[in-house]
């Protein structure tokens, strides 16, 4: 989806007349919402030290599942004076690794993703409706004078050239807040490798005053620690690739996978690592404001796997200066089946599902209403689901870096189950002046750099997101739509060697994916545009969906649901009542828009086209299920309650697909 909210922030920079005009569409465009970080004109802040304000900070951990740890609740000393710029440093990290010397002694250097449930008391004097919390990490703000240059140079400073990780209004938690100045805000935080700070400001998001920061908290027993595995399928059915996070680089820690079968022997892989630095990102928040380290990125080969196979892993780092081990928790996954293998296949598809922060932060703009309840949908099912393709716009970080952290943190007891195949989004890669199809501002500067280095994909080349996958009787290929995918052109090449090298007698189950819509999609601005696809979509795509008798081809982008008939040229080749089962030979593909995943909704156009025969107005996700060579099933659920509410069959042998239809006949069978 459009999201111009690079542009929006630009806007709030660059003159306080434009702030008070009332229907600035910019970020607006397509009626999507503006993501709420961005909102916040951090490089305008100025300094408000005139309040009186006590600050308490404690907080408790949690496990994964919510569960208080047994690790010591610690009680943060009260800050009584104002510290923006941390003169005492030294003799604050001596107080906080004492500190922390307690906490590690209960957990030794088992580094499990804890949850951090921060507990903010305030105390103020002169409390406003606009007063909010930021919570910042690493606690020490970057201030530095060069970030005027993007900034507004008229404020005093403090220039700061970080943006927080997340913010919440005091008066929301606290309702009489304005009248006794009194308050309590709670932020849940995850492992991001670094301390947290947490500062308050009044001012609203337009015109932030900075009144007070925190002490520095560091809650967790290692901020290093080996967190969020995903896994995702290799370039053969052989491999599982796991990718996590850690805080270890290379000379400190050697990094690896210990797997194996349960209850037999195990075996060590080792892992690469990985990162990207600020002057990889090629334009404004990710180069600015939003930048934020991103922890080094490991990647392991599971090789030479037994199909179906369940197997255990943990990743692990070797420390190098005194040789101990740092481990993650144990996880589990099933191995997929031989290529062209029969048994039970079930496979989740959708896009654009964003994150969203369960402790309500952010909250402002509601811009993924739906990621939550479609995560957790999914990992109720979790044990039904064989593999899950999420075919781009992942986190909607828009170059606010820190975001994908907590979307890996969101996704994990989905991704460390099931391999996790994404595609590439407009929100991981357009970036003007940067090779991506569509010149706009949507990736916020990461022009596809935290996408492909935070996620494996079986691609040559990760940077060109176009990828073959095969699970069992499935074949996929998915396209990366924010790269020209026209005649004549690489991908395009790739895309038809994908479809003519599968063999339907023993995989007939063909499915095409991509971001954007290039087939089918009753939206209302490409109704708008008369086009119901986007631009040039289908001019060439559309002979290798007929020649190579796809199945379904699966679209993001567009935040809804949509199912078409099966298409040949524009029209539907079966009667229009004929909706709930399909046989016979294929002779058209049908199109599915599963882009509800969890980003704010879209309407549908109020022309009614020819080909539609199912729209939803609400988030959910498509659950295939593959039950032999010749029974397919293909389900429509909501991410509120995981009931189906649109769903059809398609049962085939296998001369149906060699059947010859419109243009798929091979010339030289002198077939008419
Ligand atoms: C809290 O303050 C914000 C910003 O001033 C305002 O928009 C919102 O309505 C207030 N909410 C409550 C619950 O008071
Ligand atoms: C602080 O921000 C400025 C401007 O965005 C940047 O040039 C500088 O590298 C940053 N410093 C650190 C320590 O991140
Ligand atoms: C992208 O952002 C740049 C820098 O602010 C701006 O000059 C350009 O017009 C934007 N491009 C689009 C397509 O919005
Ligand atoms: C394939 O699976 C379907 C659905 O379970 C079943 O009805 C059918 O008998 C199976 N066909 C074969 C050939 O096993
Ligand atoms: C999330 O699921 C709950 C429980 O079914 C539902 O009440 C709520 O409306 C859902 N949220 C959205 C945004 O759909």
């Amino acid at each position: 989806m459009e999201n111009n909210g690079y542009n929006y922030l630009k806007v709030l920079l660059l003159t306080i007349l434009f702030l008070n005009s009332p229907n600035n569409s910019w970020g607006r465009k397509h009626g999507d919402g503006v993501q709420p970080l961005s909102q916040i004109n951090i490089l305008g802040t100025t300094l408000d030290l005139h309040k009186e304000v006590h600050l308490d900070v404690s907080y408790i951990l949690l496990d994964s599942k919510g569960n208080e740890e047994k690790v010591p609740c610690r009680h943060m000393a009260r800050t009584e004076s104002m510290s923006l710029v941390q003169e005492n440093e030294k003799s604050k990290l001596k107080m906080l690794k004492n500190e922390g010397d307690e906490v590690q002694s209960t957990t030794t250097k088992e580094s499990y993703g804890y949850i951090a449930r921060v507990t903010v008391d305030i105390d103020i004097d002169q409390p406003s409706p606009d007063d909010w919390v930021g919570v910042f990490s690493p606690s020490k703000f970057n201030v530095s004078a060069s970030c005027q240059e993007v900034g507004n140079k008229r404020v005093e400073e403090p220039y700061i050239c970080t943006a927080p990780i997340k913010y919440k209004y005091v008066n929301h938690s606290t309702p009489n807040y304005l009248e006794t100045g009194k308050a309590t805000v709670e932020f849940d935080l995850i492992n991001q490798r670094a301390d947290f700070a947490f500062a308050v400001f009044s001012g609203g998001l337009s015109n932030p005053k900075l009144v007070k920061i925190t002490e520095p908290i560091s809650p967790f027993p290692n901020p290093k620690a080996p967190l969020y595995p995903r896994l995702a399928m290799g370039e053969t059915w052989d491999v599982m690739t796991v990718t996590w996070t850690s805080g270890y680089n290379m000379d400190e820690a050697v990094p690896f996978v210990e797997w194996g079968r349960p209850g037999g022997s195990t075996m060590q892989s080792p892992a690469g690592t990985f990162t990207y630095t600020r002057n990889q990102m090629c334009a404004s928040p990710a180069r600015t404001i939003g930048w934020r380290d991103p922890g080094f990125i490991h990647t392991s080969f599971l090789k030479d796997l037994w199909p179906n196979t369940v197997y255990s892993y943990r990743m692990g780092h070797l420390i190098l200066s005194d040789g101990s081990y740092v481990w993650s928790k144990n996880y589990k996954f099933k191995s997929p089946p031989f290529p062209g293998e029969s048994s039970l296949q079930r496979v989740v598809i959708f896009g654009d599902m964003g994150k969203g922060e369960r402790d309500g932060s952010n909250e402002y703009a509601d811009y993924q209403p739906g990621a939550l309840n479609t995560t957790d949908q999914l990992t109720k099912d979790i044990d039904n689901i064989d593999a899950v393709f999420l075919i781009g716009d992942l986190p909607y970080a828009n170059g606010y870096i820190s975001q994908w952290d907590q979307f890996t943190a969101q996704v994990e007891p989905i991704a460390s189950s099931v391999p996790f195949m994404v595609a590439s989004g407009n929100h991981e890669r357009d970036s003007p002046d940067s090779g991506s199809f569509y010149a706009n501002n949507d990736s916020g500067g990461e022009c596809g750099v935290p996408a492909e280095t935070t996620f494996y994909v079986p691609a040559k080349n990760r940077a060109k997101f176009w990828y073959s996958a095969d699970y069992g009787m499935f074949h996929f290929c998915i396209a990366d739509t924010e790269h020209d995918w026209r005649a004549g052109t690489e991908q395009y090449k790739f895309l038809e060697e994908c479809l003519a090298s599968v063999n339907r007698h023993k995989q007939p189950w063909l499915i095409f994916a991509g971001h954007r819509p290039l087939g089918y999609s009753s939206n209302k601005w490409f109704g708008e545009e008369g086009s119901f696809e986007e631009p040039m979509g289908r001019d060439d795509l559309q002979k290798l969906w007929q020649k190579y008798r796809v199945d379904i081809a699966f679209w993001g982008h567009v935040h809804n649901y949509e199912r078409t008939c099966p298409v040949y040229q524009n029209q539907c080749v079966k009667s229009k009542e004929e909706t709930s089962h399909y046989s016979g030979v294929v002779d058209g593909t049908i199109h599915v828009v599963a882009g509800g995943g969890g980003a704010h909704l879209n309407e549908f156009s109020p022309i009614k086209t020819s080909w539609s025969i199912y729209r939803d107005y609400d988030f959910g996700f498509v659950k295939l299920t593959a039950f032999n060579y010749s029974s397919l099933q293909f389900e429509y659920k909501k991410s509120s309650d995981g009931k189906v509410y649109d769903s059809f069959t398609i049962s085939r042998d296998y001369k149906d697909v060699l059947s010859c239809v419109h243009d798929s006949c091979a010339p030289y069978t002198l077939a008419s």
